[in-house]
């Protein structure tokens, strides 16, 4: 009982890009989601409103929302804090997509605050920001393994996730953030959380470091999710997690999910003249099955 359409939502210029030493022009990022749009893509992380000494590729982040935000998309901005939700709202897109870890080592490493500091700070400001008509979504950060402190627990995951339920969010994206988890654990803790949660929208986020992405995205589309973060070229990973590499391939998982029956509405050749777009501009290769057999044939 595999559902028959399923939602990519597109980090690729927000994960994807966030981590490469070279900065990226704006006007080539703003070409790469303008030429991602045209393919489809119906959900997006545009960029982040993170410090510019964290994340120097991001600091760009207001010029990219204002060249990039439309209607026909729900383009997302990455905000961490306070000072990241006051710089969205001087912006005028309306879905906020805030981030925490389960693991507090790495939720100091990534944000400079304790998991626990994170929910204090942030639930006022995600009630504020459903008050306000926001769309949010809360991205849960090392769900499965932690850089620093290994195997987490699947209860301190349900718990943060429940947390956000009770704070309002519209979406949770459980993630994979190191690309440790396997088919067993991805279907075991997308099937506790199918059934835990009610009325959230569920997205499952896997970066690809051991080549076991797809095949955690069959494991959680058979426990009931039907939305994937994904990056097109599989670029990606998050500075502050040693031993991440890229995100899932968008073309690999639009690739899998069209030959499956499973409509994403999404067209692959655009997405590879995206791609196309945008390499001249990077210091890597993509890290994608699907864009390299296109490349040699
Ligand atoms: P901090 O140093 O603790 O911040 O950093 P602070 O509150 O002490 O402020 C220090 C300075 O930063 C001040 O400026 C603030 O105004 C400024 P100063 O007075 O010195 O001139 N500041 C900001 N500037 C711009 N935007 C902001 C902001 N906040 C404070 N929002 C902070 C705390 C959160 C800012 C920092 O740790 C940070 O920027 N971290 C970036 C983390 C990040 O972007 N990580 C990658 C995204 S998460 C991810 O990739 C995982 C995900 O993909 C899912 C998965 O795979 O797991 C989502
Ligand atoms: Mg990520």
């Amino acid at each position: 009982n595999l559902p028959s359409k399923a939602t990519i939502i597109e980090v690729g210029p927000r994960d994807g890009l966030q981590n490469l030493k070279t900065f990226v022009p704006t006007d080539a990022k703003i070409d790469f989601i303008t030429e991602l749009k045209k393919a489809g893509i119906p959900e997006m992380e545009l960029t982040s409103f993170v410090s510019p000494r964290w994340v120097p590729q991001m600091s760009d982040a207001a010029t990219i929302i204002e060249s990039c935000n439309d209607s026909e998309t729900r383009n997302f901005v990455l905000v961490p804090n306070q000072k990241g939700i006051e710089r969205l709202r001087s912006t005028s897109c309306k879905n906020a997509a805030v981030f925490v870890g389960v693991s507090d080592t790495f939720n100091k490493k990534n944000i400079n605050k304790t998991t626990k500091e994170s929910l204090v700070e942030l639930e006022p400001l995600v009630r504020e920001l459903k008050e306000e008509g926001y769309f949010v979504r809360a991205c849960i950060s090392t769900s499965f393994y932690c850089p620093y402190e290994g195997k987490v627990a699947m209860e301190d995951v349900v718990s943060l996730c429940k947390r956000f339920v009770a704070f309002g969010v519209d979406e949770l994206s459980v993630a994979d953030t190191i690309g440790l988890a396997n088919p067993k654990e991805s279907f075991q803790l997308f099937s506790v959380l199918k059934e835990e949660l009610d009325d959230v929208m569920l997205t499952a986020h896997f970066h690809n470091t051991r080549g076991m992405a797809l095949a955690n995205i069959f494991a959680a589309l058979q426990a009931g999710v039907d939305r994937f973060d994904t990056s097109a070229g599989g670029l990606g990973g998050c500075p502050f997690a040693p031993g991440a590499s890229g995100n899932v391939a968008t073309e690999d998982v639009v690739y899998m999910l069209e030959q499956m029956g499973i409509e994403t509405g999404i067209n692959l050749k655009r997405v590879v003249r995206a791609l196309e777009n945008l390499l001249p501009h990077l210091d890597k290769q993509y890290e994608s099955q699907y864009y390299k057999l296109v490349q040699s044939n």
